[in-house]
């Protein structure tokens, strides 16, 4: 039976006798090696972080069991968020589970199908707003305070509790913190969470090192980056398109006081590393997820140098929540043929054929 996160991680969770231990098998996700970039970029050891593996096809599921945990615990019937989509999904499938009322605030018009489709299919309240994801948030945050309705986004710090488990696995996959963790930055809750989860770790001797936190926004979306928040964030990663992060603090204490950096990509590098990922990986992931991975291109290619280095790409979600972008952006037609052998043949360019069934 799977126990999610909270099995191997109990003693460094918020958890009392009085918490269910809910799980839908969150977690426990794989850390696969590069193959094809770790040699484009220079680097001694490349990994991706697969939180698409995850039940709902997103990283937020390991902080929502801990967040829709608690609610229970304290006596709550209702959750509620604002989200770009991921969020709402897995809110979503975590309240079905347990039996909550779910109520989810997404802009309109900018969130991937297929996690829409989630939210729908979980049986949540699904509200379009006409306004964008920090909009929808302060609207979600009026709402909690005012009503007995459970957030559950980012601000709730079970979600971080939740999430800061994927750094412990990654440490206890490679007997230690990687030299560089490169992560996608939206609304800034999981980079607060890895860097709480890095920290935790060292501070128990349980990893020897911590990583320089590796932040990517997207250009059309990089308050982070550019030091004030965005009113109209636009990007073609809907679920970083987000102008004002919840998690501001956590994230600028991340960077600072790991080494690192957060810096921009453009949509053009995110669709590029995007298109890579699937077609020389074999990892289909969202674009968002795709940004870390431009970012780290991007870091290759202005000189950082990482021949001696060990470098995690947190891959944050699957590819699969929104099919007709890659099907746009595949570039190759689809090609259509009859059942004659001959014309398959032909279709498929092979001068001899390989192999003939007498
Ligand atoms: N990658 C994906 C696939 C996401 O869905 C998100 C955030 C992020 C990266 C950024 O993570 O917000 O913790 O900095 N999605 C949220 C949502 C905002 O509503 O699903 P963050």
């Amino acid at each position: 039976m799977s126990r999610g996160v909270w099995y191997r991680y109990r003693d460094l969770l918020p958890l009392t006798d009085a918490t269910p231990l809910i799980s839908l098998g969150e977690g426990d996700t794989p850390l696969v090696r590069s193959r094809y970039l770790a040699v484009e970029v220079g680097c001694k050891e490349l990994y991706y972080k697969l939180e698409g593996c995850n039940p709902t096809g997103s990283f937020k599921d390991r902080g929502m069991v801990v967040a829709v945990a608690k609610a229970l615990e304290s006596g709550s019937t209702a959750i509620i968020c604002a989200s770009t989509g991921n969020t709402s999904a897995s809110a979503a499938a975590y309240g079905a589970h347990s039996g909550l009322r779910t109520i989810v605030l997404v802009p309109r018009g900018s969130v991937a199908t297929g996690k829409l489709a989630q939210a729908i299919a979980h049986g949540a309240q699904v509200l379009t707003v006409d306004g964008n994801f920090d909009q929808a948030l302060e609207l979600v945050r009026a709402l909690s305070a005012t009503y007995p309705i459970t957030l559950v986004n980012s601000l709730n710090p079970h979600r971080l509790q939740g999430q800061k488990t994927a750094a412990f696995e990654i440490v206890d996959d490679l007997g230690g913190a990687p030299d560089y963790l490169f992560i996608p930055v939206g609304n800034a809750g999981n980079i607060t969470a890895y860097w709480m989860g890095f920290c935790q770790y060292h501070e128990l001797g349980k990893s020897p090192n911590r990583p320089a936190m590796m932040g990517f926004q997207a250009a059309g979306a990089a308050p982070l980056v550019r030091g004030a928040p965005i009113s109209e964030p636009q990007t073609i990663a809907t679920a970083i398109r987000i102008g004002k992060p919840a998690n501001w603090q956590g994230a600028v204490a991340a960077r600072d006081e790991s080494g690192g950096a957060i810096d921009a990509v453009t949509d053009e590098e995110i669709l590029a590393a995007y298109k890579l990922m699937a077609s020389r990986e074999g990892i289909f992931c969202e674009p968002a997820s795709a940004a870390c991975v431009a970012g780290l291109l991007k870091c290759a290619r202005g000189g950082v140098d990482f021949r001696s280095k060990r470098v995690v790409c947190v891959i944050t979600g699957t590819g699969l929540k929104e099919p007709e972008l890659a099907v746009r952006h595949a570039g190759v037609p689809l090609q259509n043929v009859s059942r004659d052998l001959g014309e398959v043949e032909r279709a498929l360019r092979l001068a001899v054929p390989l192999f003939r069934e007498r």
